[in-house]
């Protein structure tokens, strides 16, 4: 029933996956200095750093972090602020249980400095996706989507921050609703059983 949480920074989402009572196993970094390492050790949780400079190939990296994942059967690696590209061959490996969140509505927006992009090209709604698949394309199919407005004078830290609480309201439900085996993928397009909120929209800052 568990789940293993893949992150490269501050760990933020990985701590609303815990602060939901979600069954977190074990919680990787690619980089042993990610602050969310710290947080999750201190909540006594396992924790292991496989970097990624220490292996000559992505391959080999991928085949090194499988194996450390694999130590605990999870149902689910979800991908939390985890800012590497993974091989395909890593990606098969674990389909249909890899979800991975973006920080923008895609399919706006793959790739980076998503908020920065989101302000140049002037929308007016922004957000957030969860999706399954990693993180070489962006266009998985769609769990939940959390949207926020732009407002005028926004910022990209600004912007972010908004978005970055939507992330963590609808990652948990996300992944709950993944164990719960609520989940169900028909022609690429993600429904959940019983119905519940797909989308979510909050004004507030
Ligand atoms: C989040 O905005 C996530 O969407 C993006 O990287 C950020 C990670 O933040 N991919 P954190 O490490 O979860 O705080």
């Amino acid at each position: 029933m568990s789940v293993v949480v893949l992150i490269s920074g501050r760990g933020s989402n990985m701590q609303a996956l815990l602060d939901a009572g979600l069954p977190v196993a074990a919680v990787i970094g690619n980089r042993a200095d990610a602050a969310g390492l710290a947080i999750a050790a201190r909540r006594d949780l396992v924790t292991a750093a496989i970097e990624h400079k220490d292996y000559r190939t992505r391959e080999e990296f991928d085949a090194a972090l499988a194996a450390e994942i694999d130590r605990h059967s999870p149902r689910l690696v979800a991908l939390a602020g985890f800012m590497r590209i993974l091989t395909p061959g890593f990606v098969a490996h674990y389909a249909a249980r890899l979800v991975n969140i973006h920080p923008s509505l895609l399919p706006a927006f793959p790739g980076l400095d998503t908020h920065r992009r989101a302000l140049a090209a002037g929308v007016k709604v922004h957000g957030c996706s969860i999706r399954f698949g990693g993180a070489r394309v962006c266009h998985g199919p769609i769990i939940v989507q959390a949207a926020v407005p732009v407002r005028p004078g926004d910022t990209p830290d600004r912007l972010a921050a908004r978005v970055l609480r939507q992330e963590h309201v609808v990652y948990p439900r996300a992944v709950r609703w993944f164990l719960d085996g609520r989940l169900v993928v028909r022609d690429g397009v993600v429904s959940v059983k019983g119905s519940d909120a797909q989308l979510v929209y909050s004004d507030s800052d």
